[in-house]
């Protein structure tokens, strides 16, 4: 059993296409039993709760400090016997204690082609610079900001007559086509990490 908790602070389209995913496919022996937003307001934890999802939410302001936050968050993901934890939208770095002790257990998907556009605006950042192919990443969460091992990318291309939002369209489109595929190979076991090098058996 691969019991995933997902991470979203907003709107959670990628929450819901893997909603969508489990309950059409499923993730093989992998469930998501739980979803977690620092923000009280997130469409994300409606898309759960409308699923019958367990949620929960806290955020570092009702906490005294980052690391009782980080705790908090470490007590749930173990009441909840976590074993993956996959960020889709989740604003927040998460603490040093989570990421080694969930190392290589931790996936994120960024909407750049990593190492290029990295952090909070990938989307428009590669927009503006006026890169002709741009796309999806989801790697493995370390202790940098989106510098974990590549687990998968796709390209798309970025034509003349595009603007930000059909960028954007085009972005969710494919990760909200590759991340369920991400975890359903995280759940089968099928994702075999060396170094930096990830492949997928
Ligand atoms: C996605 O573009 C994802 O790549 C990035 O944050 C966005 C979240 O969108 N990390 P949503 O909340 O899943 O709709």
């Amino acid at each position: 059993m691969t019991n995933i908790a997902v991470f979203a602070s907003g709107f959670g389209s990628n929450l819901q296409a893997l909603i969508d995913y489990q309950k059409k496919h499923g993730f093989g022996n992998g469930k998501i039993v739980l979803v977690f937003s620092n923000n009280a307001e997130a469409f994300a934890l409606k898309r759960a709760k409308r699923n019958k999802i367990k949620t929960c939410t806290f955020s570092p302001q009702s906490h005294n400090s980052r690391k009782e936050y980080d705790d908090a968050i470490d007590f749930m993901l173990a009441q909840n016997n976590i074993d993956l934890i996959v960020l889709a939208g989740y604003m927040l770095l998460l603490g040093p204690t989570i990421i080694n002790k969930y190392r290589n257990r931790i996936i994120n998907i960024h909407p750049a082609l990593l190492p290029s556009f990295k952090g909070t605006h990938g989307i428009r950042d590669a927009f503006d610079y006026g890169v002709k192919v741009t796309g999806v990443t989801v790697h493995f969460v370390d202790e940098g900001l989106d510098s974990g091992p590549i687990i998968m990318q796709e390209a798309l291309s970025i034509k003349q007559d595009d603007t930000i939002e059909t960028v954007e369209e085009n972005i969710h489109a494919v990760e909200h086509k590759i991340y369920p595929l991400a975890v359903k190979y995280f759940c089968e076991g099928r994702i075999l990490l060396k170094g930096r090098k990830v492949k997928i058996l």
